[in-house]
Parts: C-alpha cells; sequence; structure tokens
C-alpha cells in the first residue's frame, strides 16, 4: 500500500539510499583487514567505559530500564514528556512538575531567529537530517545569564526536545512547497509533531501510538549517537554541541538510518509470498537486513520490538487493512529461521511511522526527535562527573621515515 503522501518522496529517496547502501559498503570493507580478513578491532563492542544511572540495557536476559523502570512499565503507562522528565530527573514528575514541563516544552516550540533563517537559506536537495544537524548547531537558549549550570542545562535540555519537531517539519514542508503550520500549544508533543508534518490532526490512536514510539526510542545508553554526545560533552563544550554531534551519529545506516532501509525493504518484497526467496537472495549475497540484529541484545529479543508490533497490530485493526503486520511478522519469523537474527526496534518501527503517514524521508529524523531526552540526560550526567573521554590506539603505520623535499619525490 503506497499512499500519494509517499509516492512522490520515493524517487527522490532511491538516489539517497543508492548512496546510503555505497556508504555501508565502504565501512563494511574498511573495517575488515586489507586481506578482507575478519575485524581486528571490535568497535569498542563488550567494553564498559562509565557508570550511568540512566538506562539498564541487559543484552542477556533482552531487558531494558529506564532509571530502574521497565519499558514495558512506561510503554504501557507512561507519556513521552513524563519520560522526558524521568530520563533527566531520575524520579516521574508530579502533577505539578508535569504541567510545568509541558508548559515549558510548549512555549519553546516555535523557531526563534537563526533557525529559521537558516531553514529557510538551506537548498531543497539538502537531507532532512542534514537540514536538523545544520539548524541544531545554530540554537541557543533565551536569558540564561545569572542562572545556575543546573537549570541552564535544564532550559537548553527543554529548548532542544522542543524544536527538533519544528525543525523537521518545517524543513519537510519547505522542500516540498508546502506552507509552514505554526506550532499547536494544545496537542501533545507527538501529536503535535505529526501535526505540523501532515497539516491535520492524528486520531487519538495515531497520537498514542506516536507517543509510544517515540518514548520506546527516547533513551538506550551508550548506543553509538549518545556515545558520540557524552565525547563532546566531556570535553566541556555545549549541549548544543553534544547534541550536534549526536544527530551526525544517529544519521548512519548502521545505527537510526536502519528505520529507512527497512521500511524501503518491505516495499520492495511486497507481498509475503516474496518473503523466503528475497531474504534468501540477501543472505547469499551477504546482504545486511536492515531492521536486524543488535550489537547488544545478541541472543534474545529486543525488548522494544513487541511493543512496536503491537502498535502496528493496533494501528491495521483501525484501518481494517492487516498488509504491513502479516508482512513484517513474516520477515522476521523468516530472518529469524535462516539466520538466528532478532528484529531491532527500527524493523518495527518502520512499518509503524509509515502507517502513521510520515514520509520515507523523515524516518531518521523521527529517530533524532524521540532521542533528544536521552542525549540530554546523557549530556548533563556527564557534566556532574565529567572526565575527559580519551581511547588509545594501536600505531600500525609506517616508522622513522626521512622527510624529502618535493621536487626529489619522484611522483
Ligand atoms: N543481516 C544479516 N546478517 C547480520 C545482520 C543483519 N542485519 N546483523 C548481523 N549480521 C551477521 C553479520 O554478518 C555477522 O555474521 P558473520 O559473523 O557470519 O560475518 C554477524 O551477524 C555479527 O555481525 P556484526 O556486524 O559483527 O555485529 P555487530 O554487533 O557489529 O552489528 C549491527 C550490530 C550493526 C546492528 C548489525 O546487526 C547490523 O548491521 N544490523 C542491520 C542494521 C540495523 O538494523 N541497525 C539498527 C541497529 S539498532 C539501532 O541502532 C537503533
Amino acid at each position: 500500500m503506497t499512499t500519494p503522501a509517499h509516492a512522490d518522496t520515493m524517487e527522490a529517496d532511491t538516489a539517497r539510499l543508492r548512496e546510503m547502501d555505497a556508504r555501508a559498503a565502504v565501512i563494511e570493507s574498511t573495517s575488515r583487514g586489507s586481506d578482507g580478513g575478519q575485524p581486528t578491532y571490535e568497535g569498542l563492542s563488550g567494553v564498559v567505559i562509565s557508570a550511568s544511572a540512566i538506562c539498564d540495557v541487559n543484552g542477556e536476559r533482552g531487558t531494558l530500564s529506564y532509571r530502574g523502570y521497565d519499558i514495558g512499565e512506561l510503554a504501557c503507562r507512561a507519556t513521552f514528556e513524563e519520560t522526558a522528565h524521568l530520563l533527566w530527573h531520575g524520579d516521574l514528575p508530579s502533577r505539578q512538575e508535569l504541567d510545568s514541563l509541558t508548559a515549558r516544552l510548549t512555549a519553546e516550540r516555535e523557531l526563534n531567529g537563526a533557525a529559521d533563517l537558516i531553514l529557510s537559506a538551506l537548498p531543497t536537495h539538502v537531507e532532512p537530517m542534514d537540514a536538523l544537524r545544520t539548524a541544531v548547531s545554530s540554537l541557543t537558549c533565551n536569558g540564561t545569564n545569572g542562572q545556575d549550570p543546573g537549570s541552564m542545562q535544564e532550559d537548553q535540555a527543554i529548548c532542544l526536545v522542543a524544536k527538533f519537531p519544528t525543525i523537521v517539519a518545517r524543513f519537510y514542508r519547505r522542500r516540498h512547497s508546502l506552507p509552514p503550520i505554526a506550532p499547536r500549544p494544545d496537542l501533545s508533543h507527538a501529536a503535535n509533531f505529526l501535526y505540523m508534518v501532515q497539516g491535520h490532526e492524528p486520531t487519538t490512536l495515531q497520537a498514542q501510538t506516536m507517543d509510544l514510539a517515540m518514548l520506546l526510542m527516547a533513551e538506550h545508553g551508550f548506543n553509538a549517537s549518545t556515545f558520540a554526545a557524552r565525547v563532546t560533552a566531556a570535553t566541556l563544550s555545549d549541549m548544543y554541541a553534544a547534541v550536534t554531534s549526536a544527530v551526525g551519529t544517529l544519521k548512519g545506516p548502521l545505527h537510526g538510518g536502519a528505520n529507512e532501509q527497512a521500511m524501503r525493504m518491505m516495499l520492495e518484497i511486497g507481498e509475503v509470498a516474496n518473503v523466503a526467496p528475497y531474504i534468501d537472495d540477501a543472505l547469499a549475497r551477504k546482504q545486511r537486513i536492515m531492521g536486524f540484529g543488535h550489537r547488544v541484545y545478541r541472543h534474545s529479543a529486543d525488548p522494544r520490538a513487541a511493543y512496536l508490533r503491537a502498535s502496528l497490530f493496533d494501528l491495521c485493526a483501525e484501518s481494517g487493512d492487516f498488509h504491513f503486520y502479516e508482512l513484517a511478522t513474516t520477515i522476521a519469523e523468516v530472518v529469524h529461521a535462516k539466520k538466528g537474527l532478532y528484529p531491532n526496534v527500527d524493523f518495527y518501527a518502520a512499518p509503524v511511522l509509515y502507517l502513521l503517514g510520515i514520509p520515507l524521508e523523515l524516518f531518521v529524523t523521527v529517530f533524532a526527535v524521540s532521542r533528544v531526552p536521552g542525549w540530554t540526560a546523557h549530556v548533563m550526567e556527564q557534566y556532574a562527573n565529567n572526565k575527559l573521554i580519551r581511547p588509545l590506539s594501536t600505531y600500525v603505520g609506517p616508522e622513522n621515515r626521512v622527510y624529502c623535499p618535493i621536487d626529489d619525490r619522484g611522483h
């Protein structure tokens, strides 16, 4: 099922995805030795580099908790806004704290000078993640003079969380010559995001599903983008710089970029009957199946996937069309049977976002919009007990070379 909203962006997506595939192929080849053998270094796999009280990702048990709350507890009961407070402060908010946070987030939604100017100046061929990265780096918060560092950090985190959806929606609509849509203060963070992208208010189920998807993607320990944010923060650079690093890191196809590619794969497979031959062929060609496998959940399912699978079922039930539920669950069964891999958060997030009407080109940015509370919580935790992050490498290049004047170099 390809809706008109998706069809007009798919052609442009094809060229971009080819480029992403090429980039993934380069990454794959450069992680191996010159003889094409096994990688010598394992990308810090299994290495503990710090303590953190924000999130527990347990790959052995296949569990995830934010600040001690199992993800299932939060997925069934909490909102994205409550989760942001929990991640930043360590406890769920009181009614008064939640009302205050909601009011502050709502008040910060509109873009101020620089970000707005930059978004209107960027050419429309710029990728949404690149526009987001550029706009985020230009953000500044109001009136931080004289504030204590703790409240300044919270202000900056609120500013970032509030403005991410507006940046994404504003640039998407400009890219497609659509008029900008001002944020609606009466809508939740998730519902307002859908509204600003699409121009119509989501149904209750759509708003709740978006909220849940964002909550599930809000935090995940020392993943690559969070680690990048912490490395930047550990130099005592500012929160905007740290989050800009994180956005750049999330973009890659082995991290946040996988949700878009997983959806492309589902659309390419098309029918349940095509699943097994498609997967056989991809595995025979040593291709990675996007949305499967995880650095930490190696021998267990990604706990977030089950909640997104249930959401996919609910969305299909609302429309009465179970095509994507049947397709996605069949792909998951076949990949597990043939390769022993489980779906990660990106796999079921892909059809969920698609059925919510999110254009493919925005999939990675949705991940970014969702992850800002986690990134900013980690930046605050890093500042609170800072140590410069500076690992070592083993030097394997040539040694004892002698400088040769340029005219004598013979090339
Ligand atoms: N499809 C096919 N084979 C896979 C996949 C996959 N998705 N994932 C892992 N494998 C295989 C590898 O080919 C390798 O097999 P080999 O030993 O026969 O060569 C083995 O499993 C181990 O793979 P590694 O790359 O060493 O595992 P690593 O922990 O480095 O990779 C990663 C984790 C990058 C997530 C990987 O599973 C992958 O590329 N998945 C697809 C991309 C994806 O979905 N990314 C989103 C991750 S979740 C997130 O970032 C929010």
